[in-house]
């Protein structure tokens, strides 16, 4: 017997593939948003398509868009859902300052079609929803570690779309009583991250390297500072809220602070190569100690017009309250999508 019906808008994503797992590992029939595009874009759920037990009797897929309020709501009255996950996004920050009508548009407004779909179909009681926030709408903060409480200080386009779903959702919690969260999620990972996104940038490059298909890897700014934690762990969080008796927000973070650079490090030393770090700001580079060559530039077309330098962030309030805790550490993200690079890059020509 089905648990209910989650409706997943972004189920092509990182987050969404493992959250639709998740669900319906917890007994749910699993309904996702894509959106009508020219390329082949479901990957990531490619195995919940191919398995006969679960395509199209627990695991079903509608053609929609965020930004398209009429394909909201025939999709939501078509699948009558119990709990919505709202993970749509155009999620690349570095992105939105060239998309930035796109990039608020889909993080902000596409949440305010979904809930103001769902009270145009007075739904509003029945359903339970989860919105996918962001660490990027600290921003640049002195006071950290980063709570519910700290301050708001977005620092791009994309942080700008995401704040305004952030309090839309606390509006429809606070105004009509829905069972609402925001999940102020900090940066996570796996081998399903897109590739331009820093950490798989580097696992991926580096395994080219390896592999002899690449000379070199080209980053920004090397000194920013993230909370990584591993996307499989995090999807458990959105579950654990739309499941607790009411509503709330909550950090969602390890505790745990890297720089991009120990990100690179940490991974050159599992692959066992040895670098020397020279040169300063856009100079700086890593050497390969057994070659000479230059491994790692900085190229400052990726620095961002504003940039988060640091971010970390304090989950005491879900860790108390709904039991979360990560299981992954830091080392065991980094070997995995290595590990996972290596193969991938040596099965492609
Ligand atoms: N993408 C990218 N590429 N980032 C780089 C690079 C590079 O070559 N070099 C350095 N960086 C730095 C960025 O400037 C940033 O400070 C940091 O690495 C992390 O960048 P991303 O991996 O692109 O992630 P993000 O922190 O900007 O945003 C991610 O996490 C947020 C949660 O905190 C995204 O997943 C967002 O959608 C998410 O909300």
């Amino acid at each position: 017997m089905s648990k209910g019906k989650a409706l997943i808008f972004g189920v092509t994503g990182q987050d969404g593939s493992y959250l639709a797992e998740l669900l319906l590992e917890e007994g749910y029939t699993v309904h996702g948003v894509r959106r009508r595009v020219s390329t082949f874009n479901t990957g990531r759920i490619e195995t919940l398509i191919q398995n006969p037990l679960l395509w199209e009797k627990r695991f079903h897929l509608h053609y929609g868009d965020v930004t398209d309020m009429s394909s909201l709501s025939s999709i939501i009255s078509v699948v009558k859902p119990d709990l919505i996950f709202n993970l749509a996004a155009q999620s690349h920050v570095g992105l939105s300052f060239d998309l930035p009508v796109n990039s608020v548009d889909i993080a902000g407004l596409g949440c305010v079609r979904i809930l103001e779909s769902l009270r145009q179909m007075q739904k509003l009681s029945e359903i339970k929803f989860y919105q996918s926030s962001t660490s990027e709408l600290f921003g640049g903060q002195d006071k950290l570690p980063l709570t519910e409480s700290s301050q708001f200080n977005p620092r791009s386009p994309y942080a700008l779309g995401k704040l305004l779903a952030y309090w839309n959702t606390r509006f429809f919690r606070e105004a009509y009583g829905l069972h609402a969260s925001n999940g102020i999620l900090f940066n996570h990972e796996s081998p399903r991250r897109g590739e331009t996104f820093v950490t798989r940038k580097i696992t991926r490059g580096l395994a080219r390297i390896v592999l002899g298909k690449a000379d070199s890897l080209m980053l920004g700014n090397l000194y920013a500072q993230r909370d990584w934690g591993h996307a499989k762990d995090f999807v458990k969080s959105m579950y654990l809220m739309t499941n607790w008796d009411f509503g709330d927000d909550y950090v969602v973070a390890t505790g745990i602070q890297h720089s991009v650079k120990d990100f690179v490090n940490y991974a050159l030393d599992y692959l066992n190569i040895s670098v020397s770090w020279e040169g300063e700001g856009i100079e700086e580079r890593a050497i390969e100690s057994s070659t000479g060559k230059v491994m790692i530039k900085v190229d400052p077309g990726y620095y961002r017009p504003l940039e988060v330098d640091n971010l970390l962030g304090n989950s005491d309030k879900i860790r108390k309250r709904l039991g979360w805790a990560p299981s992954y550490s830091f080392s065991q993200i980094v070997e995995e999508m290595i590990e996972y690079d290596l193969e991938d890059q040596s099965r492609r020509n």
